[in-house]
């Protein structure tokens, strides 16, 4: 089947920047993406490309270049749906928080509300793509809804999970290492190869079954979270014994068979994939009674989770035991560099860790908007929402949110922060003045020939 129209459910992270890369890649296919939230929809609509939703490198140029001509945004789902000859469902599969499975399995509500919808609206065949990461053995839900409630006509699930990381999205769908599609349908599996095919090697899109591409975004993820979770454990080690772990991460990294990436010690990792879908392994190894498979992976999240909040009583501990009533300056909200998103970031648990302490937190990012900074810490109910106002205060400049700060948290390896004029910086603070690195960005040596008290990951 020769690909003429396809439909995206699911304006996010995921969606938006991977049709507008298929838009741009196949000029011949229309792409509308749809989402049931209009308001994301008008700011993917904006005239205003600096006003797109998600912020990432190089997106705001090819949203400009194909929007209007064959990439649309829209809220008739049901119009999109039906013209299509293929649907990619990219919704959000949050972790459950409530249930069976509560704080542990995917919550697939949205993912079959969409297949509900497909079944419901769809007049001809469709290939029905599942992009958002999934539980194993997703598709087969999918695939009953579709051939048990839909109207007769034939249904084809490939899965497709994407493997673009947040703020190099666009790069990373421009030159993937690879793309799985995973599928029964040979025809299916081949249009959809086809699509990638404009721009990506023949060689680089693996076609494998049904569950083993389910499973392999799920496995990468994990692997990708263990190298993260073994190097800080790793850093709390060099702390106590006079190791850098930036130096151990080096000396191992040359080692062909270990390789240099994802060895970077921090704060702990963030972002939508990495908690969510290993927590979904280890709720998928549980369910078959594999204890120490779960036990194994379950380990990559206490370590994770140990870090954040070690990181948070060191700061503590060093400034004297109390940080009650100080001014504590946290440099980055998002997750990682270069983009907006802050879903699971560090600083998110840091800052609540701190407020328990009674410390005054100054915020600034970049990309991200106060208003963001304040939902996320709502969000976790420690205290009311009046508290996170009165004692967190967001700055659209670096050097209003560390003025008289006692100490400052880096929380994001942001660019600007590394080029941040220091030694005014430190002319501004309390002293002594104390920097918390959680992204060894900085130079010790030039921190304490500031001044500064520096205090970076494993050092
Ligand atoms: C990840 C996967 O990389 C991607 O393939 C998948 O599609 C989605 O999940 P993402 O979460 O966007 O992507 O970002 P990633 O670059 O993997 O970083 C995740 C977290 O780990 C970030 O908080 C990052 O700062 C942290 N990290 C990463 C480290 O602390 N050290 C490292 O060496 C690498
Ligand atoms: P991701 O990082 O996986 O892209 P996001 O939360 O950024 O996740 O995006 C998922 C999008 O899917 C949201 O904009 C949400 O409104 C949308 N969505 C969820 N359920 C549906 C649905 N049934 N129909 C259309 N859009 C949906």
């Amino acid at each position: 089947m020769t690909i003429k129209n396809i439909c995206c459910i699911g304006a996010g992270y995921v969606g938006g920047p991977t049709m507008a890369v298929i838009a741009q890649k196949n000029p011949h296919i229309k792409v509308t993406i749809v989402d049931i939230n209009a308001a994301r929809i008008a700011a993917w609509n904006d005239a205003d490309l600096t006003k797109l939703p998600v912020y990432e490198p190089g997106l705001a140029a090819i949203v400009g270049a194909t929007r209007g001509k064959n990439l649309f945004f829209s809220t008739d789902i049901d119009q999109a749906i039906d013209a299509a000859d293929m649907i990619f469902i990219s919704v959000n599969t949050p972790t459950k928080t409530y249930g069976k499975g509560k704080g542990q399995a995917a919550d697939l509500k949205y993912i079959e509300l969409c297949a509900r919808n497909i079944a419901k609206v769809a007049t001809t065949d469709k290939i029905v793509v599942e992009k958002s990461t999934l539980p194993v053995r997703t598709a087969e839900a999918i695939k009953s809804i579709l051939h048990n409630t839909g109207n007769g006509i034939n249904f084809h699930i490939l899965s497709n999970p994407e493997f673009l990381a947040e703020g190099t999205a666009v790069d990373d769908l421009l030159q993937p290492d690879r793309v799985l599609i995973g599928g029964e349908n040979e025809a299916a599996i081949n249009s959809l190869a086809t699509v990638y095919a404009s721009w990506v090697p023949q060689a680089r899109i693996l076609k494998t079954n049904l569950w083993s591409s389910e499973l392999s975004k799920l496995t990468a993820n994990a692997f990708l979270a263990q190298r993260v979770s073994s190097i800080n454990a790793i850093s709390e080690l060099c702390e106590l014994t006079g190791a850098n772990v930036d130096e151990v991460a080096k000396a191992i990294g040359t080692d062909s068979r270990i390789g240099p990436k994802f060895l970077k010690a921090s704060v702990g990792f963030g972002g939508s994939c990495f908690q969510k879908d290993i927590l979904n392994l280890v709720y998928i190894a549980r369910s078959y009674n594999l204890h120490e498979v779960a036990n194994y992976w379950e380990q990559v999240i206490i370590m994770n989770d140990h870090q954040k909040r070690r990181f948070a009583d060191r700061l503590i501990k060093t400034l004297y035991n109390t940080v009650s009533g100080k001014k504590i300056a946290v440099l980055g909200w998002a997750f990682k560099k270069d983009t907006n998103d802050t879903r699971e970031s560090a600083a998110i648990y840091v800052t609540d860790h701190l407020l328990n302490e009674q410390a005054h937190i100054a915020v600034h990012d970049p990309k991200v908007p106060a208003e963001k900074v304040y939902t996320d810490l709502n969000y976790l109910n420690t205290r009311t929402e009046a508290e996170n106002q009165n004692n967190v205060a967001v700055y659209t400049n670096a050097y209003d949110a560390v003025k008289d700060a006692h100490a400052i948290a880096i929380m994001t390896e942001w660019d600007a922060f590394k080029t941040l004029d220091w030694e005014a910086v430190y002319s501004t603070m309390q002293k002594p003045a104390f920097i918390f690195d959680g992204r060894n960005i900085l130079d010790k040596h030039t921190m304490e020939a500031i001044g500064f008290e520096y205090h970076a990951i494993g050092q």
